[in-house]
């Protein structure tokens, strides 16, 4: 059974963020399916410490729970990561995710990753208020290859845009049948 991780990084409960997992986590029961909801949770920055760089073993010496995901994403054939676009950039929790997967970072392995699951599909996926997604479009893409961190290597990024309140993607058909196909590649 595949294992699917779903990161929901916004402050927002019933925000669009939160949509796009939800309806992802409903489509995918054929898969073991975590959903993290980082306003949920304790997540602390990585504070640069490099213990994590002294061994090779995906540790943390933070105890909270951005720590204790790090098996889930070890494990993960797919993760996504779903932002609203702040301040024509991710949100800080969800760059605050992405630094504490320093664990994965092993530059003498193949991919420069640690995780015992390479190949790993993964998607950053922003919500936003614009029409002008081309620029957003250019740096989820680019995000989304910059996971290679954690083993991803097949990587997709999307921009969802004019849906600045909570829930209005729900009403944009289109978003929302770009978010069924989402969650139908992770399923493949
Ligand atoms: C602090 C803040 C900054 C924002 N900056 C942008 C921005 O730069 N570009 C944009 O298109 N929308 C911006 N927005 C709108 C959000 O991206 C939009 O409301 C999005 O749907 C929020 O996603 P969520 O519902 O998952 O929280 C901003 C919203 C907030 C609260």
């Amino acid at each position: 059974m595949k294992k699917i991780l779903l990161v929901d990084t916004s402050p927002r409960k019933n925000g669009n963020s939160e949509v796009i997992v939800d309806t992802i986590a409903s489509d995918l029961q054929e898969c073991e399916v975590i959903v993290f909801k980082m306003r949920e949770h304790i997540c602390n920055p990585c504070l640069a410490c490099a213990a994590c760089q002294e061994k090779d073993t995906q540790m943390c010496v933070q105890k909270d729970d951005l720590t204790a995901n790090l098996a889930a994403i070890n494990e993960a054939d797919a993760i996504v990561i779903a932002t609203p676009v702040y301040n024509q950039q991710m949100s800080a929790q969800a760059k605050m995710f992405i630094d504490r997967t320093y664990p994965f970072f092993n530059a003498e392995k193949t991919g420069k990753t640690n995780t015992s699951k390479p190949g790993k599909k993964a998607a950053f996926v922003c919500s936003c208020w614009a029409g002008d997604k081309d620029v957003y479009e250019k740096y989820a893409v680019w995000t989304a290859e910059a996971l290679w961190q954690i083993g991803a290597t097949n990587t997709r990024g999307y921009v969802f845009e004019m849906i600045p309140n909570c829930g209005d993607i729900l009403k944009n058909e289109i978003h929302m049948e770009k978010v069924h196909e989402l969650a139908q590649w992770l399923a493949e």
